[in-house]
């Protein structure tokens, strides 16, 4: 169809330009008035029907670009695919070593358990003989003997820290199990009322693997309200621009072995919040800043980066969402990108 408007586009330009070659020919060859206005008049004629064609042209496009709107959700639904997909192994990792833990205390406390059972078994003994008085000697040399290899005063200290590490590792692995369900599970289509803090700290969890060997991480939320706006989506922007300061601060500490610092901001600021995220990184240069929210622009190497994060992530803000992605940004210092969204963002 476009093909078919092109090729009528092209054939009204040749009309065009034929008409006007006339009408010069004959405005030198010195014709009548009358025939020159014919001309006039024939050509205001074709532009007018170039006009149209334009006009259809123009709706074309129009078709085209909502299709396109289609697939950038579809785009935001196979990232979302990828990331889930590259944060596995890492969460996988996450939620191990803290099972890990929790596996070494537990058969801590069922040695101990059974040293004291052993221990409890030859009181027993005891108390039987002392009610029948006859407790011999070397009954009591058998308690002592079970009391010293049980090592009681170790027990009485470190069974109490065993079971309180396991319960603390647990409560990581729930806390890991749930960031997940609240990171991958908001697939609604509908927008929903969210805690964008609360959505931040299961997103920080989750990718905890990606920044954890380059970064601290320091948190200021600032008392939100609850924000409507598509959760999922807004997730996967926080995914984005963490793991982004991740990959600079790693760029940036290159071979040096020190941390650096991911910082994340919430406020409240009139009728909206914002969302800093700051990195000790790289920082970026003039014409990085110029590029970077172009789809298919990134300066990693294959594999870390697909470019796609901040489009996709601009789209959701500011198409989706009404808001507006920004960023500062020094060479040598590091990078803060700020999201503001309307805490009641108009439906698009
Ligand atoms: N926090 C940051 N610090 C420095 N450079 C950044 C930062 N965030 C983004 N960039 C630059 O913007 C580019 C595009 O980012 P993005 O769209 O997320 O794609 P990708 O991460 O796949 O490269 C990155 O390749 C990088 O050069
Ligand atoms: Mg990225």
């Amino acid at each position: 169809m476009a093909l078919n408007l092109e090729e009528r586009l092209a054939a009204a330009q040749r009309t065009i330009d034929a008409l006007m070659r006339r009408v010069e020919q004959q405005a030198t060859s010195g014709e009548t008035a009358f025939s020159v206005l014919e001309q006039n008049i024939a050509l205001e004629h074709v532009i007018a029907e170039k006009t149209r064609e334009l006009e259809a042209r123009r709706q074309d496009l129009q078709e085209a670009l909502a299709t396109l709107r289609l697939t950038q959700s579809e785009l935001l639904q196979a990232q979302k695919l990828e990331s889930v997909g590259r944060l596995a192994s890492g969460i996988a990792h996450e939620i191990n070593t803290p099972i890990q833990f929790v596996n070494d205390n537990v058969h801590f406390l069922q040695g101990a358990f059974i040293d004291v059972v052993d221990l409890f078994e030859k009181h027993r003994q005891v108390r039987t003989a002392a009610a029948a008085g006859q407790v011999s000697p070397e009954l009591v040399r058998a308690v002592d003997e079970a009391e010293s290899a049980a090592d009681l005063g170790y027990l009485l200290e470190n069974v109490p820290k065993a079971i309180s590490r396991s319960i603390e590792g647990l409560e990581r692995v729930a806390t890991i199990v749930r960031s997940l369900k609240e990171f991958a599970h908001p697939e609604k289509k509908d927008r929903g009322q969210a805690d964008l803090n609360r959505a931040l700290a299961s997103t920080l969890t989750i990718a905890r693997n990606e920044y954890k060997f380059v970064a601290e991480v320091e948190t200021d939320y600032g008392e939100l309200p609850l924000v409507s706006c598509y959760l999922g989506q807004l997730n996967q922007v926080f995914l984005n621009i963490i793991v982004n300061a991740a990959h600079a601060i790693e760029e940036a500490l290159r071979g040096k072995g020190q941390m650096g610092l991911i910082r994340v901001e919430t406020r409240h600021e009139g009728d909206s919040v914002r969302i800093s995220v700051s990195d000790s990184g790289t920082g970026m240069s003039r014409e990085i800043q110029e590029r970077l929210f172009e789809p298919f622009f990134t300066t990693k190497e294959v594999g870390k980066g697909t470019g796609q994060g901040l489009a996709i992530s601009r789209a959701v803000v500011v198409d989706k969402h009404g808001g507006t992605l920004t960023f500062d940004s020094e060479v040598g210092r590091g990078t803060t990108f700020h999201i503001r969204i309307p805490i009641g963002s108009p439906a698009p």
